[in-house]
């Protein structure tokens, strides 16, 4: 497969949406389904990797050949890619992790005695920023979900964050993007674009990886 062109490479993937609790029955979330960073996780083991896939809450079964560790919160996904991303080689941030979550979390269910209800929020850390600031930092390589301006933000996160390479989506069509089968990329580094047209989430992780392999050969 791809002439196991990743051979050797030590890469951690995060997938999957984060849920940021409100009380003990309730939380705040997103529409990542994890197909995308299940997808890359796949491909990369194939293409012989040692793959460790850090999952938000989703209901795929773990690759073959991939090791799997679960985090629920953003707070929680931030400790286990920490605390292993030493090791790493390339990182990909295909996550969808709350930007915030909410200041206090009730031990108690909330009652419903009042007509509105406020939930302040907090922000959580940037996973993907604190592992591009390391000082060994890995190949780093983030995703951008956009609804619109999908250039000018993609590129802001890639300079602002320090990555070595993004992959940004446009999330405002249904028929790509969030929990679909397909999606379509476009991959941005600081000298450099590609166009990656509509197709299967795992052809699409195919394509991306080939692309990151050779820019990782690279630097
Ligand atoms: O899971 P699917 O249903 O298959 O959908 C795939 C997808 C649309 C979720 C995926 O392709 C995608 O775009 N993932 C990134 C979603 C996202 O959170 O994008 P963002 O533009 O908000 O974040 C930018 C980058 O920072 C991402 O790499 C994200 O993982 C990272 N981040 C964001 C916030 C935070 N606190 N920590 C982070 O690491």
């Amino acid at each position: 497969f791809a002439d196991k062109a990743l051979q050797g490479v030590k890469l951690m993937i995060t997938a999957g949406p984060t849920r940021e609790a409100i009380d003990p029955v309730r939380y705040i979330s997103n529409h990542s389904s994890g197909k995308m960073g299940y997808a890359i996780a796949e491909q990369a083991a194939k293409m012989g990797a040692q793959v460790t896939l850090i999952s938000g809450p989703v209901s795929l079964t773990c690759p073959q050949g991939v090791d799997r560790i679960n985090a629920t919160s953003a707070t929680e996904m931030h400790e286990a890619v920490m605390g292993r991303i030493g090791q790493q080689d390339i990182f990909i941030g295909c996550a969808a992790v709350a930007d915030y979550r909410p200041e206090i979390v009730a031990d108690a269910k909330i009652k419903k005695n009042n007509d509105q209800m406020v939930v302040t929020m907090v922000k959580n850390p940037d996973i993907l920023a604190d592992v591009a600031a390391l000082s060994d930092a890995p190949f780093t390589v983030g995703f951008a979900a956009e609804t619109h301006d999908v250039e000018k933000y993609a590129r802001g996160k890639l300079e602002k964050k320090k990555l070595n390479m993004i992959a940004a989506n446009d999330v405002s069509d249904p028929s790509i993007g969030f929990n679909s089968d397909q999606n379509a990329l476009t991959l941005y580094w600081t000298n450099g674009s590609l166009l990656l047209p509509a197709t299967s989430k795992s052809n699409l992780a195919s394509q991306l990886l080939m692309q990151v392999n050779q820019a990782y050969r690279k630097q």
